[in-house]
């Protein structure tokens, strides 16, 4: 059974950082292959990650419902689909990479939208970690039929708008029919000085695990050169601060 790790916040909190750097930790740690799941739709893993992606799952939806007759004739839809889904799965040296893309637009989607589930549940099983970096909406958690998330992990800037929707997406989660083990929120870009803060205090009502990440210059150097955060050093103040929360959570 993989493990399944899932990732939620709001817009620019650092979700998508944090998702690179829990697979850096993963793949520092152990020797398992990763799957990461890129599903939001303002998709920015693929680069963080240092790897190109030639499609996604949402161009493939809209090509199908553009012309469902595209189909090659001597092989069926289900296979056609199966393929280009192949087609739409990164390499990376220890992780493969899947990027979920623009959302539905209108019409029905149910057939391809089964298609996909069932890939994505046979593809789901063959690795170790799954890592799926949501957006706040979490459209792509709640159409999951894998109905059990290991850890969940909310992650906020230290701002009042930041901690708002972390407690509405911690309340959205719990009433999705999805088991969660645990859940964990993060705070991200937070000054230590700012660690004992009232407004954190208060948050520990609804979240009894509560990690912080400090601000981190090198990261920013990283993200504006355009460079895989996976090639951070070991000593950088996120790292360190992900590997200490990797193992808080019992991650691996
Ligand atoms: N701890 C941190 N210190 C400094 N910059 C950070 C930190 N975490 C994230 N960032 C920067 O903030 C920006 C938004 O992060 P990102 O992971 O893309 O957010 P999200 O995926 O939630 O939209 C990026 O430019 C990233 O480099
Ligand atoms: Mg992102």
């Amino acid at each position: 059974m993989s493990k399944i790790i899932a990732v939620a916040g709001k817009g620019g909190v650092g979700k998508s950082t944090f998702s690179a750097l829990v697979i850096k930790t993963i793949i520092r740690k152990t020797n398992d292959i990763i799957l990461a799941v890129d599903a939001d739709s303002n998709s920015t893993l693929a680069q963080m990650l240092g790897i190109d992606v030639e499609s996604t799952i949402g161009d493939l939806r809209e090509d199908l419902m553009k012309d469902p007759e595209g189909v090659p004739s001597a092989i069926s839809k289900f296979e056609y689909v199966q393929y280009q889904l192949r087609l739409a799965l990164a390499e990376g040296e220890r992780f493969d990479l899947v990027t979920m893309g623009r959302p539905e637009g209108p019409g029905c989607y149910c057939y391809i939208n089964n298609i996909l589930r069932t890939y994505m549940d046979a593809l789901t099983d063959k690795y170790a970690y799954i890592v799926i970096d949501n957006e706040a909406g979490m459209e792509h958690l709640s159409r999951r039929t894998t109905r059990t998330m290991d850890k969940f992990f909310i992650i906020t800037d230290f701002t009042p708008i930041g901690f708002e929707t972390a407690v509405r997406i911690h309340e959205l989660a719990m009433g999705m029919d999805i088991k969660i083990n645990d859940i964990y929120l993060v705070i991200n870009r937070i000054p230590q000085e700012s660690q004992t803060h009232q407004k954190i205090l208060d948050l520990k009502e609804s979240f009894p695990h509560i990690f912080f990440i400090p601000p981190d210059d090198e990261l920013v150097n990283y993200a504006f050169d355009g460079r895989s955060i996976l090639e951070l050093p070991d000593d950088s103040k996120a790292v360190k601060a992900i590997n200490e929360i990797c193992k808080n959570a019992e991650l691996m």
